[in-house]
C-alpha cells in the first residue's frame, strides 16, 4: 500500500465548501455529539418542506425513521424549487447518445417533462403506493420517469437494462408492479441492445402488469401488445403540463433497488423519501464540493444505486448540470470520455476503478490528445482501487491538480460514507480515507470487538443516518437478520477493512459469497442457482478469481450429471446460459469441470478452498473439516495443468 499523501492544491483549499481537516473534524463531532441537532438543522435549511416534521429520528432497532410527521417530495426539490431562481434555464440533464446525438434539458423543460409523464402514469390509474418498473437505455426518458413517479409517490424499481427477461421478470413479480416503462432498445458498441422483447418475455407470467410504456429510442421493429402496450409519444400527446407534486411523508418508499445477497433470491433494497433524498444533497456539496457553474458527470448506468444517487438525484437536488451519457467508452473509440470532457467542459468526473484500468490499456495518447484542463475533481466508487490505477488517474486525467474522491458505500447506504472531503482531507492512495458527518463506523472481530489500529476486521457502522436502507421489499426479518445481527445493534457492511493510525479506513472486499465484477454485486449463489437448473450440471460452486481489469471475474466449479459431454461446447453454453439467466454482465469468465467439490463432512461446499484454488494456486487454510483431501489435491492439480 502506497504510504504517499495528496493534498489538494492551495487554489482548491481556498474555494472548497469545506476547507482544512480542522473544518472537517468540527462538522463531524459536531454530528457525532448533537446528531438530531445536526440533522435537523440540515433538513430544515437544505431541503423545501411542505410540512415540517415533528421528530428527527426514531429508532425501533433496526428499524430507523427520519423526519417523522414532515411532508415532502423529491421531484419537488430537484425541479420547483430551483424554478424561482436562476437555474430555471439552466441545463439541467446534458445528455449525448452514443451515436452523437446530444440534448441539453433546462431545469424548466425537465419540469415540464416530468409533470407530462407524471400526468400520463396518472391517467393509466397509477396512484401514491402503486409500484412501476422502470427497465431502460440510458436516455432522457429514465429520470424523467423516475422523477414523475417521485412526484406521484409511484414507488419504482430500476432494473438495469443488462439484466434479461428472466431477472426482470422476478423483479416486476416481486414488487407487484402495474406498469413497465421501457424502450424498443439503446445503443451500445454501436449495436442496439434490445429491450422491448425481454420485456415480452417477462411478462409471460406477471398477472400485476397492466399497461407497457414504450419509449422510441432504436426505431426497430418491436411487439406492441393492443391495449397493454403503448408508446410515451403517442400518450404524450394529449397531457397537460401542470401536475403538483404531492405532498408525501417522510418515510413513504421512494424506490427499490434489487442487488444481490447471499442467497440466490436477489433482495430488495428500499429507500425511503427525506433522509435518502439529505443524504444525497449533502454529499453532493461535502464530497463533490459542487459549485454554481459546474458541469458534473457521472459515468454509471442509472440501474444501479450510484446512477440513482450521483446522476440524478443528488445532482438535481443540488442544482447542477449532470451529464448523462448512453454508450459505451470505447465507440467509436477510446477517446470517447476525453473528447466529451473536453466538448462540454466537464469539471467533476465520478466513474470506477474498472473503467479506469480498462483505459489505462489502452495508453495515454487518447487522454493527451485532449484538453482536460476544465477537470478540477475526480472520484472512484464500487470497488477498492489499486494505488497504480489511482496514480494514473491522479497523474494522466488530473495533471496533478485535482484531488481524488474515493467514496465507500453501498446499495444499502443510499450515500456516500467514506470518503474525502477535498479541500480539507489529504488523500493516501488506496483508502477511501474519512467518514462522513454522522457516519461512526468501526472495525470488529468475530466476536464483536474492536479490533484497534492496523488491524484487519469487519467493517460495521455504529449508528442508523439518515439515507440507510429502511427494510428489505416485503421481507424485514431478512433486513434484520443480514444486517444487524451479525453484531448485535450495530449495522454489518459485509466487507472486511483497516483502519490506519490516521483513522484513514482501507476497505479490503466483501467478506461474504458476494462477488465484485466490474464494481458490479453479484451473488455466487445467484450464478450457482442459474447453473445448476441447466440439465447437465449436478452441482456448482462459484467463486471470485481476481482479474486484472473487472477486480474480479467469475469462476464456476461444476459437477456433471452421468453423460457424455463434449467440456469446450458444453463450458462455451454454460456460459451463455448464466449470461440468459441472469445477465451477460454475469457470464462466468471461466468454467472448470470436475469429478467433485471440496465438502465439510456435513455437505457444504468450502468455497474458501475454492477461492484459495483460484487466487493463491494452492491449499493452505484449514482443511479439518474437509471430507474428502483428494478432491482439493485434484483441482489445484487440474489449474497447473491448465
Ligand atoms: O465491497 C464494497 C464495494 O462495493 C460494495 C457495494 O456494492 P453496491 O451495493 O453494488 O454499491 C456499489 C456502489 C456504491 C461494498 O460493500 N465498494 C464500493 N465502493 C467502494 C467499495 N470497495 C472499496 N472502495 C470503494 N470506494
Amino acid at each position: 500500500m502506497s504510504e504517499k499523501i495528496y493534498a489538494a492544491p492551495a487554489e482548491f483549499v481556498t474555494r472548497a465548501n469545506v476547507s482544512g481537516m480542522e473544518n472537517y473534524r468540527a462538522l463531524w463531532q459536531q454530528a457525532a455529539d448533537r446528531p438530531e441537532e445536526f440533522w435537523g438543522e440540515l433538513a430544515e435549511k437544505e431541503l423545501d418542506w411542505f410540512e415540517k416534521f415533528s421528530h428527527v429520528f426514531e429508532w425501533d432497532p433496526p428499524f430507523a425513521k427520519w423526519f417523522a410527521g414532515g411532508k415532502i417530495n423529491v421531484s419537488h426539490n430537484c425541479l420547483d424549487r430551483h424554478l424561482t431562481t436562476a437555474r430555471k434555464n439552466k441545463v439541467a440533464i446534458l445528455w449525448e447518445g452514443e451515436p452523437g446525438d446530444q440534448r441539453m434539458i433546462s431545469y424548466q423543460e425537465l419540469h415540464r417533462l416530468v409533470c407530462r409523464f407524471a400526468n400520463v402514469l396518472k391517467s393509466l390509474g397509477l396512484q401514491t403506493g402503486d409500484r412501476a418498473i422502470v427497465y431502460m437505455p440510458m436516455i432522457p426518458e429514465l429520470p424523467v420517469a423516475m422523477l414523475a413517479c417521485a412526484r406521484l409517490g409511484v414507488t419504482f424499481s430500476v432494473v438495469f437494462g443488462g439484466f434479461s427477461a428472466e431477472a426482470l421478470q422476478a423483479r416486476i413479480q416481486d414488487l407487484g408492479a402495474k406498469v413497465v416503462i421501457t424502450a424498443d432498445g439503446g445503443w451500445r458498441r454501436a449495436k442496439e441492445v434490445r429491450l422491448k422483447p425481454a420485456v415480452d418475455e417477462a411478462l409471460s407470467d406477471c398477472p400485476t402488469v397492466q399497461h407497457v410504456v414504450v419509449v422510441k429510442r432504436t426505431g426497430s421493429e418491436i411487439a406492441m401488445q393492443p391495449g397493454r402496450d403503448l408508446w410515451w409519444h403517442d400518450l404524450d400527446t394529449n397531457v397537460s403540463d401542470d401536475c403538483p407534486a404531492v405532498p408525501l411523508d417522510s418515510e413513504h418508499p421512494l424506490f427499490v433497488l434489487y442487488t444481490s445477497g447471499t442467497t440466490g433470491k436477489p433482495k430488495g433494497i428500499l429507500h425511503t423519501t427525506a433522509g435518502y433524498l439529505l443524504g444525497n444533497h449533502m454529499t453532493m456539496k461535502w464530497v463533490f464540493d459542487i459549485k454554481e457553474e459546474d458541469t458534473y458527470w457521472c459515468s454509471a448506468d442509472i440501474g444501479w444505486v450510484t446512477g440513482h444517487s450521483y446522476i440524478v438525484f443528488g445532482p438535481l437536488s443540488v442544482g447542477t448540470t449532470t451529464v448523462m451519457y448512453e454508450g459505451s467508452p470505447d465507440t467509436p473509440a477510446y477517446d470517447r470520455w476525453w473528447r466529451m470532457i473536453e466538448k462540454y467542459r466537464i469539471n467533476v468526473l465520478y466513474t470506477s476503478p474498472t473503467a479506469i484500468r480498462a483505459l489505462i490499456r489502452q495508453g495515454d495518447k487518447w487522454p493527451e490528445s485532449h484538453d482536460l484542463s476544465s477537470l478540477r475533481l475526480l472520484g472512484s466508487v464500487g470497488e477498492p482501487i489499486n494505488p497504480a490505477a489511482w496514480e494514473w488517474y491522479h497523474r494522466v486525467i488530473g495533471k496533478g491538480r485535482c484531488p481524488i474522491v474515493d467514496t465507500w458505500w453501498q446499495t444499502e447506504t443510499g450515500c456516500i460514507m467514506i470518503a474525502p472531503m477535498p479541500g480539507a482531507v489529504p488523500q493516501k492512495p488506496g483508502s477511501a480515507t474519512l467518514p462522513m458527518p454522522g457516519v461512526i463506523p468501526d472495525i470488529i472481530d468475530l466476536e464483536g470487538q474492536p479490533v484497534g489500529d492496523d488491524r484487519e476486521g469487519f467493517l460495521i457502522i455504529r449508528r442508523p443516518w439518515p439515507s440507510i436502507s429502511r427494510t428489505l421489499w416485503g421481507d424485514p426479518k431478512r433486513y434484520a437478520e443480514q444486517y444487524w445481527q451479525r453484531a448485535p445493534g450495530v449495522y454489518f457492511t459485509g466487507d472486511a477493512a483497516r483502519r490506519d493510525s490516521d483513522g484513514y479506513y482501507w476497505v479490503l472486499g466483501r467478506v461474504d459469497d458476494v462477488m465484485n465484477v466490474s464494481g458490479h454485486r453479484l451473488s455466487t449463489m445467484e450464478v450457482e442457482s442459474a447453473l445448476v437448473r441447466h440439465p447437465a450440471v449436478a452441482e456448482a460452486a462459484v467463486v471470485g478469481k481476481p482479474h486484472e481489469i473487472t477486480g474480479q471475474a467469475v469462476c464456476a466449479f461444476v459437477t456433471l450429471k452421468q453423460g457424455d459431454w463434449n467440456h469446450e461446447e458444453l463450458g462455451r453454453e454454460l456460459r451463455q446460459w448464466v449470461a440468459e439467466k441472469i445477465g451477460a454482465f454475469a457470464r462466468p469468465e471461466e468454467i472448470r469441470f470436475s469429478d467433485g467439490l471440496p465438502k465439510t463432512r456435513s455437505g457444504k461446499i468450502m468455497r474458501r478452498l475454492l477461492r484459495e484454488i483460484v487466487t493463491s494456486h494452492t491449499v493452505t487454510g484449514d482443511v479439518t473439516t474437509l471430507e474428502d483431501m483428494n478432491v482439493v489435491t485434484k483441482l489445484a492439480a487440474q489449474h497447473d495443468e491448465d
